[in-house]
């Protein structure tokens, strides 16, 4: 039986505070929700089809009976969307009720996560899809619906570590661990930053690429930074519940120096993050997988205005004041 014809979700974007590269290899990385969502509703439609719409002006079509090749004869927009189109083929196909009617779904997607930025949105649309899809037919619990979506963003970059779409599944502040147990880190707070907006554009799996050559040539230099990685995740862990955002920022500028060793951060984003420390944060570093993307800023809340002004007399870059929230994969 059908519970119903249409069915809405949203899910959040993400930052990395700390720990982003090393937690595709077994590291920890300590990830938070934050006030940006992605919004998804999902109609059933009589034609086998799924019909991916956005709010950007992009809209494609694929068959719901059998799965489509992603193959070079596809569209921008399919190619775009074929993650999402691969989750909701996953979900209608293992409906029984889906397959026995012959149906298929009308996807539309309202954005307010800036794409390529580091923020998650992939993992985001992917959650808040499997999700809206999942719900037309049964009741699927966080578990379901993470897992599926965690398959559908590896199409993305195969080596996903899961964490994105883990914080946007189950939201607040999470100590993460790729297939390990993760923990809900509580503060006595909320947590905010400044995130940095350079616009430059990253490919997450590029940059996923370059570590693994990276790792490869200096396999015992690796260990030692993921093992330095480990620690700084641990030690922030206790500097956030203990509410000690001094503590914080030095961790999070140490970890900035080994994703410098990596080779994933540019040298405008080190300046960036230098300036930002002349600039009064505690700390700063880049968020996700670098190569451009985002800076995040620990400021003191009565410093905050100051330092927006202090970054707009240098930088023309966006800064968007981000808050922890807790909430993550929301139904209707
Ligand atoms: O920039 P983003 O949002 O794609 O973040 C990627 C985080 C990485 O640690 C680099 C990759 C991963 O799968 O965790």
């Amino acid at each position: 039986m059908i519970l119903t014809n249409l069915s809405r979700a949203s899910a959040p974007a993400k930052v990395v505070l700390l720990g982003e590269h090393f937690v595709v290899y077994g590291s920890p990385a300590i990830l938070g929700s934050i006030d940006r969502r992605i919004r998804v509703s999902a109609q059933i439609i009589r034609p086998p089809q799924i019909i991916i719409r956005s709010d950007t002006g992009f809209s494609a079509s694929f068959a719901a009976n059998k799965l489509d090749e992603c193959g070079t004869n596809l569209s921008e927009a399919q190619k775009f969307t074929y993650p999402l189109y691969f989750a909701a083929h996953e979900v209608i196909s293992g409906s029984l009720n889906a397959k026995a009617a012959k149906l298929g779904v009308e996807i539309d997607i309202h954005s307010d996560i800036p794409y390529g930025i580091g923020l998650g949105s992939s993992a985001a649309s992917c959650v808040a899809t499997v999700a809206a899809v999942g719900s037309l037919f049964l009741k699927r619990d966080r578990h379901w619906i993470f897992t599926r979506a965690h398959r559908a963003e590896r199409l993305i970059h195969k080596s996903s570590s899961g964490g994105d779409c883990y914080v946007s599944t189950f939201g607040g502040l999470i100590y993460y661990i790729r297939n390990g147990k993760n923990r809900k880190i509580k503060t006595r707070r909320s947590v905010s930053m400044i995130l940095v907006n350079t616009g430059i554009k990253h490919s997450t799996k590029a940059l996923v690429s370059l570590v693994e050559n990276f790792r490869n040539q200096n396999t015992s230099l690796f260990d030692d930074l993921a093992n330095s990685a480990t620690h700084i995740c641990d030690q922030a862990a206790l500097a956030l519940t203990e509410d000690n955002p001094i503590k914080l920022g030095r961790l999070m500028s140490r970890n900035q120096r080994l994703l410098e060793t990596l080779g994933v951060s540019t040298v405008e984003t080190d300046n960036l993050v230098r300036y930002c420390l002349d600039s009064g944060a505690y700390g700063a570093k880049l968020t996700g997988a670098g190569g451009g993307g985002s800076v995040i800023a620990l400021v003191p809340d009565e410093y905050k205005t100051e330092f927006e002004y202090k970054l707009l007399e240098k930088y023309s870059y966006q800064c968007i004041p981000v808050q922890i929230k807790s909430y993550g994969l929301m139904k209707y």
